[in-house]
C-alpha cells in the first residue's frame, strides 16, 4: 500500500529532543513513525500524541541492532511503501568527566555503536524506500562537539569522535547520492533534554522547530552541509 502523505520517521522518537521532533513533523501534515528501542516507552509516547489527533505510528527500533534496523525496514516497506524524511536522532552521552585514554574502552565503543555505526546502518537500510521514489530528505543530528575545533580540546572524547564521524559520513554519503535525495547534519544546540540537563538554555520544542525546515527542502536545497538553525556552520 502506497500511503498518500509524506512518510516521516525519527529514531529515538520517545523522549527529548526526537519527541519534539515526532510532534512538529505530525502538526505539519507528515504522517509520522517514531521509533524507540523499548516498546512500552515508545507507545507511551505515541499515545500521548495520537491523543492530540497527531498521526503518529511506533514501531520499535535499537540502532545498535542490524537485525532491528533490517526489519524495521522491511515493515514500513509493507506498511506504507515509501519513506520520505529521514531523522537520525538517536544517540547516547557516555562520557561526561571522562578522558579518552583513562575510560573504559566500551564506553566508546558504545558510544561510537549508537551515535555512528547506528546511523551508518539505518541510512543503509532505508536508502532504498527513499530511491525507489528518488526523493528523501535525511537530517543527521549531530553536535557542535563534533565540530574540528573540538578535537583540540580535552573532554567527552568518545561522544566529540562519535559526531566527528557522523559528520564525515553525512558529507561522504552526499557524494554519493542520486538524484533528489538530500542528506544534512543539524547541531540543535544546548537543549533541555535528558541529555542536555535542566539548565540548557533551549526548549526542545525550540530546537525542534530550528531543525524542521531540512525536511521541507526543494530540489535546489542544500546537500552535505552542516547546520545551526539555517545558518551553515563549519566542520
Ligand atoms: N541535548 C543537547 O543539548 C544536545 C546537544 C547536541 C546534540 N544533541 C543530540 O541530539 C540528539 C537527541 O538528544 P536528546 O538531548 O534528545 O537526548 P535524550 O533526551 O537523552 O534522548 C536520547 C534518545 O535516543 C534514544 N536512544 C539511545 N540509544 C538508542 C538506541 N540504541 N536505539 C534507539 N534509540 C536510542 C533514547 O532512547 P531511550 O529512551 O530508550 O534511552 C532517547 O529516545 C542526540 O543525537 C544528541 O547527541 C543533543
Amino acid at each position: 500500500m502506497l500511503q498518500d502523505k509524506q512518510v516521516a520517521l525519527v529514531t529515538g522518537g520517545n523522549r527529548g529532543i526526537g519527541y519534539e521532533l515526532v510532534k512538529q513533523l505530525a502538526s505539519n501534515g507528515f504522517k509520522v513513525i517514531m521509533t524507540s528501542r523499548n516498546s512500552e516507552k515508545g507507545h507511551a509516547a505515541m499515545q500521548k500524541l495520537t491523543g492530540l489527533g497527531l498521526d503518529v505510528s511506533f514501531i520499535v527500533m535499537d540502532v545498535e541492532d542490524k537485525k532491528s534496523i533490517r526489519q524495521a525496514a522491511i515493515t514500513i516497506n509493507n506498511q506504507f511503501g515509501r519513506l520520505d524524511v529521514l531523522i537520525n536522532n538517536a544517540g547516547v552521552y557516555l562520557d561526561e568527566g571522562e578522558k579518552l585514554l583513562t575510560m573504559d574502552s566500551v564506553m566508546l565503543e558504545k558510544t561510537m555503536a549508537t551515535n555512528f555505526f547506528g546511523v551508518y546502518h539505518v541510512i543503509r537500510s532505508f536508502i532504498p524506500l527513499m530511491e525507489k521514489h528518488d526523493y528523501g530528505r535525511i537530517i543527521n543530528i549531530s553536535s557542535s562537539y563534533g565540530a574540528m575545533r573540538e578535537m583540540s580540546r580535552q573532554g567527552v572524547g568518545a561522544y566529540k569522535l562519535s559526531k566527528l564521524a557522523l559528520n564525515g559520513l553525512t558529507q561522504l554519503i552526499a557524494t554519493e547520492m542520486k538524484g533528489n535525495i538530500k542528506i544534512n547534519a543539524v547541531d540543535p544546540g544546548w537543549v533541555s533534554t535528558d541529555m542536555g540537563g535542566p539548565s540548557a538554555p533551549i526548549t526542545p520544542e525550540q530546537s525542534a522547530a530550528s531543525i524542521l525546515w531540512l525536511a521541507t527542502i526543494g530540489p535546489d536545497g542544500p546537500q552535505g552541509g552542516f547546520f545551526r538553525g539555517q545558518e551553515q556552520i563549519d566542520w
